[in-house]
């Protein structure tokens, strides 16, 4: 099959339900002279941290092609697109505001709405400013406070222009990646360190959350969550796949909708459990507008005697970056989410596929991205279909980009990019994409 498809009688194809493409500004935009160094940067100028030791120099060099981009996404029809900003492109050290990189912002956001593209704004997707890690990073309370004045500068410059905004993209990533295992910037290793950072990731969410209520209420604000869903490779296994699942997911979202950690905080070590002051969760359960869903794959677990847990290779089919291909569990993760919780509107913010793709003859046929898609999409109808109140859908990603540790390696985009003349070409799973879109009646 090389289109894409859904039951004639879905919700997914009214023309209310919103489908979008989706970027984060590291990943994109080059152009790092106009800003701030970001972790990010330092993370790749450390030896042994990017499978290509590549960087975000250049990028897809968005910072000067941000015009094309967004012709493009305008010929892919959708209806939103989700991008990133970068806090040390709009701030300064000192908390002014960073003028020319508003403006560089301020000008996307008005070509979106020109061409009636709902933007999708994204507060923090992972380029911290390199000096509040310098200052201790997300170990540092105070660095949710510096996240709340950023959010401040930035909703007073935009306006009324953003549809949505979300505070944060996957803390689970940048606290347990980026502090915890250190496979992401910046790059700190020990387990006294990944639920410190995420406590104050949350926080920062909630304290972002007041200032979005504030100064943006027209604005549907909201956090984006990623989960790996977790099952135990036998039934033996299944209290060790919930320890999992605790510890990686619901972790983010339960202090946000329950006001609390999962109960397994009281099995951590005292050196594992985050510092929470009185008045805390108050402030993180700031109510949502919508909840932003990320997935792409789930694992498998079995029990391990000191860890608890242990993951398991995953089985075939993968992706290119390894992933396994099991969209069943993306209609149970929802489901699960709405038994479990009092959820507000979901939109899927990310799902797609690294492929191994060929650039032939000027095309890209890449049958297995547009299944994983196929697959994806059903996926998630049928969630729908049992309940659960999804609005949205947006591929990850519109192009080609630097995927973190990954470096230029492994390939999202529904667009091919050619990173020696920035050429984009929209991939099958791009056109298919854009004529499922386009069916809608
Ligand atoms: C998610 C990130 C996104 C991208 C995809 C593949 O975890 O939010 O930036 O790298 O994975």
């Amino acid at each position: 099959m090389n289109k894409l498809e859904l039951p004639a009688n879905s919700t997914m194809l009214n023309k209310d339900f919103v489908y979008g493409v989706a970027t984060a500004s590291f990943q994109i935009e080059g152009g790092i002279d106009d800003r701030l160094a970001c972790i990010w940067d330092t993370f790749c100028a450390t030896e042994g941290k990017i499978a290509d030791s590549s960087n975000g120099a250049i990028a897809c060099n968005h910072y000067e092609k941000w015009q094309d981009d967004i012709k493009l996404i305008d010929s892919l029809g959708v209806d939103a697109y989700r991008l990133s900003i970068s806090w040390p492109r709009v701030m300064n050290q000192d908390g002014s505001a960073n003028q020319q990189g508003l403006d560089f912002y301020i000008a996307i956001l008005d070509a979106l709405i020109a061409r009636n593209i709902k933007p999708f704004v994204t507060l923090y997707h992972w380029d911290l400013p390199q000096h509040l890690e310098d200052n201790g990073g997300w170990l540092n309370r105070d660095t949710a406070y510096k996240f709340q004045e950023y959010v401040e500068l930035v909703t007073k410059a935009f306006g009324d222009r953003v549809h949505s905004y979300a505070t944060l993209n996957e803390p689970f990533c940048s606290a347990y990646l980026g502090y915890e295992v250190g496979i992401h910037a910046p790059g700190k290793v020990g387990k006294e360190f990944g639920k410190k950072a995420a406590h104050h990731l949350l926080l920062a969410h909630g304290l972002g959350m007041q200032v979005l209520q504030k100064n943006s209420p027209n604005t549907m604000n909201g956090i984006v969550l990623n989960f790996t869903p977790c099952y135990p490779e036998t039934s033996a296994d299944q209290a060790a796949a919930n320890y999992a699942d605790d510890y990686f997911n619901q972790w983010y979202i339960k202090p946000i909708l329950d006001k609390a950690y999962p109960t397994i905080i009281d099995d951590l070590p005292k050196s594992q459990q985050p510092e929470v002051f009185d008045g805390d969760f108050e402030i993180i359960s700031q109510p949502l507008d919508f909840l932003g869903i990320n997935f792409y794959t789930r694992a498998i677990y079995t029990s391990h005697d000191e860890e608890i847990f242990e993951q398991l290779p995953p089985p075939a089919p993968i992706t290119d970056i390894g992933w396994e291909i099991y969209p069943s569990s993306f209609t149970k993760l929802l489901t699960d989410l709405n038994s479990r919780y009092q959820l507000p509107p979901i939109y899927i913010t990310e799902n797609g596929a690294a492929m191994a793709d060929t650039f032939v003859d000027g095309q890209v046929n890449d049958l297995d991205r547009l299944n994983y898609y196929q697959q994806h999409l059903v996926a998630v109808n049928n969630a729908i279909e049992q309940g659960v109140n999804v609005q949205g859908y947006f591929a990850w990603s519109l192009m080609d980009n630097f995927e973190w540790a990954e470096g230029y390696l492994k390939r999202f985009g529904i667009v091919h990019v050619d990173y020696d003349t920035q050429q984009r070409t929209i991939k099958q799973s791009g056109l298919a994409y854009r004529d499922l879109i386009l069916s809608r009646p």
